[in-house]
This record gives C-alpha cells, structure tokens and sequence, in this order.
C-alpha cells in the first residue's frame, strides 16, 4: 500500500510499504478514506526528529470502512464506517475506566516511562504505524473504533479522532466560571475549534490570539475577539484591557512548542538539526528544549486564582518554568493528551443533529495521498491558506 512515511527533518515522503494484516484476534484493518495533517506532525517532523525511525508511517487522524476484521472481533464488520482515536486505549483497563484513556495501562510505554501508545507517533509511544495510508491496523477491534453513521460526509466526522476531543478537553479543563473570559492562544486547528466548542457551550467572552490572517478571520468570523499578535507583552496587554486588568479567568495554550517568540527556540530548532540523533535524544530527555513562549503567555495573561489549561505539546524534560510565579498567582493547571473516548458520547450526537461546530468546512484542503509532502509544507509555513488539511488516501 502507499503511506506517508518520515524520512528526516521537514522530510516525509509516500513510499509502498507492507499492507497492514490481522495480527491479534481482536484486530480489525481499516481502509482509510480521510486522515488529517496535525500540528502534532509538525513536532514529529522538527523538534522530536531524534525519537522517530526512517520509514515510520505518519498519522493520527484517521477514518474509513472496516474491511477485515480478527476471530474474536463482533463490535464491528466489514463495511463498517469507523473513525479511530489517535490514543491506543483498551477501553477496559482501570485508566480507561476512569475516563483516561492516553494513560491506558494495557499500551502504556513503560520502558519509555511514557503513556498509552499513539498512532503514527515517536518511538516514545510505541511507533505504531499510523493512518496517513492507505489501510491502518487498529487493535483493540471492540472497544477502540468509533462507529459512525453512513449518509454524510468524512468531514462531518473525522474530526472525533483527534481535534474535537482535544479542543473538547481543553475546554472543559480550562474551566471558564459563568460569565468569565476565556483567552485561546493559537488559531491552528485545535485553537479555532476550541473557540467554536467554548461558544458552543455558552462562554461569550472568547478571546483569540494569533497572527496568521486567515485564521484570525475565521475566529473571528464565528464571534471571537481576535487579538492580532502572539508577543506576550502585547497580549497581556490586551486581555488585561478588556478584563479591567484581572486577566482571563482561563487560558488554553493551543500552540505547544512550535510557537514562535521562543528566545532560545531557533538555538535548540538548529541544535537538532545538527546534532546527531542519538546525542540529541538523551540532550531532550534529561535536559529541555525551552521553546514555552505560548506558555509563559499563559502564565502572565491568566488572572490570580485563574486556570491554565494546556493542549499544546511541549517536548523538553526540564524546561524551565516560573514555579515562584505560578504559586504566587495560584494558577490552576490542567493538561495531557486529550482522552478520546472520554469526550466521545458528549461530541458525537452534536455532529448527528445538525453542525453547530462548522465541521464541515472546516478543511480548507482536501489533497490525495500522493500529494502529502507538498501539503506538509504547506501547512507548516502556513502557506496558501491551508489551516487543516485531509489526505484522501
Ligand atoms: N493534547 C492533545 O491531545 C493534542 C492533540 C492534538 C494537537 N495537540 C497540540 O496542539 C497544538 C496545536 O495544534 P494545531 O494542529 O492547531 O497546530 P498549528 O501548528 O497549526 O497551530 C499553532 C498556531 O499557533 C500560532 N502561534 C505560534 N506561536 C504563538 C504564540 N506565541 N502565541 C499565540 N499563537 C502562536 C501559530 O501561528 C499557529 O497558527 C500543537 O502543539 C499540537 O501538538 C495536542
Ligand atoms: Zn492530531
Ligand atoms: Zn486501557
């Protein structure tokens, strides 16, 4: 089958690799019709080069139709429509059972000392094939796909795998009391679908901060106060003018550590360019990478007593962070990879009823697998428009 695979620093390419196949009886393969490009593979792909292989297929934002299913599969059959979260969760452990499935104790990394296993992630996470490809093996067959109904289009529902929970945990973990402000730092994908979910449940003040046009006048299109910088002083600036000098009651952090205004991000961007993998690999996993622009934002722009809820993926093991000033301004913080399922039942009836979130327009580009590097560069430079971007394997 063709699949995007990683080959080095802003380097991924559509290679034939071997067809996935049936290897536990509760596995089912599955034929993928949409697959998203996330801010996430762009971590994989720069900063966390040094944990990823030549050859690693890419993805974690699949959907398609169940075409194979293992003996002791009966959740689903062939010709099933499923989307599949980016989190490989049992669904019966005692993590999941607490709603907390990137913690999953059966696929948690322990030699890693990492969680649950992702799909198309870093050897940290299990290097499991993803599903920017043409077919995915999903194991865990009866608790871990997403059954969908037939009649409407991908776009409507791809988004369960991974941006809809993420932006949903962030929201709900952000906590934003009646009547209170909510500031969202980063209008990429997670962020903007954070506003919409934040109106959705009935916070007003949404404010938005980032600099790219198009994804400033698509938030602030659908009612969001847009604040047409990502320089911290700026920022705070702005959030303090409109909360009488308090601050937001909560922040989300949706930029993680791509952000730019990182004093020492283009010293660690360059390090791991030239520093040889295995050296840099230990460097990133005892010391840190200091790129927390977006998160010292945060940490400024938050009111006393407020709630920092943090979705963007951050890489170093030690950065540093303003502890003093944290428990000075007793800041309530709140983070993790989002838990699929745990949001699942909330999120799947508003995407049957109608589409209150603007799902489906959400894309701005549907390309066909083959055309996945020129998207990836797209999508990183922020060129031609592109916000989100489906593959169409
Ligand atoms: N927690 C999870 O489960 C989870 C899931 C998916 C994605 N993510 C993470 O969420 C983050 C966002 O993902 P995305 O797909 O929207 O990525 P993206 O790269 O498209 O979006 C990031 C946006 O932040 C803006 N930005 C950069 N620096 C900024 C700053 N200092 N202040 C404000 N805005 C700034 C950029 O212009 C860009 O528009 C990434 O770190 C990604 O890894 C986390
Ligand atoms: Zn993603
Ligand atoms: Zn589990």
């Amino acid at each position: 089958m063709r699949a995007v695979t990683w080959h080095g620093r802003a380097d991924v390419r559509v290679d034939t690799v071997p067809d996935p196949t049936i290897q536990d009886p509760t596995d089912v393969v599955v034929e993928v019709t949409s697959s998203g490009i996330c801010g996430s593979d762009l971590h994989l792909i720069e900063v966390m080069a040094p944990f990823m292989t030549v050859g690693d297929v890419m993805g974690h934002e699949p959907m398609g139709v169940v075409r194979e299913v293992g003996p002791e599969v009966t959740a689903v059959k062939p010709g099933d429509r499923v989307v599949v979260p980016f989190n490989i969760s049992c669904g019966t452990c005692w993590m999941c059972s607490q709603g907390l499935q990137s913690q999953c104790e059966t696929t948690q990394n322990r030699e890693q000392g990492f969680g649950a296993s992702l799909f198309g992630y870093t050897k940290l996470y299990g290097q499991v094939p993803g599903g920017q490809a043409e077919y995915l093996r999903v194991p865990f067959g009866n608790t871990l796909p997403i059954k969908v109904p037939d009649g409407l289009p991908d776009d409507r529902f791809v988004y369960l795998s991974d941006v809809l929970p993420t932006a949903w945990q962030a929201v709900q973990y952000a906590a934003t009391p009646p009547g209170g402000t909510l500031l969202v730092l980063g209008l990429g994908p997670i962020g903007d679908m954070c506003t919409r979910i934040a109106h959705h449940l009935g916070i007003e003040d949404v404010y938005a901060s980032d600099v790219v046009p198009e994804r400033l006048a698509r938030a602030a299109a659908r009612g969001t106060h847009v604040i047409r910088s990502t320089d911290k002083d700026d920022v705070v600036q702005q959030i303090q003018d409109a909360t009488a000098g308090r601050g937001a009651d909560a922040v989300i952090d949706a930029v993680g550590m791509e952000a730019h205004g990182s004093p020492l991000a283009s010293i660690a961007q360059k390090a791991t360019a030239v520093v040889p993998d295995a050296v840099m690999e230990k460097v990133m996993q005892v010391v840190g990478v200091d790129r927390l622009a977006a998160f010292n934002t945060a940490i400024d722009a938050v009111r006393r007593g407020g709630t920092i809820s943090l979705s963007g993926v951050y890489g170093g093991a030690t950065d540093p962070v303003p502890l003093m000033r944290m428990f000075d301004k007793q800041i309530q913080l709140r983070m993790g990879q989002a838990n699929v399922w745990r949001w699942v039942p909330d999120i799947l009836p508003i995407l049957t009823e109608g589409d209150p979130l603007g799902v489906d327009d959400f894309a701005t580009h549907h390309v066909p697998l083959e055309q996945a590097p020129q998207a990836y560069a797209d999508f990183r430079e922020k060129r031609d428009g592109a916000v989100k971007v489906l593959l169409r394997p």
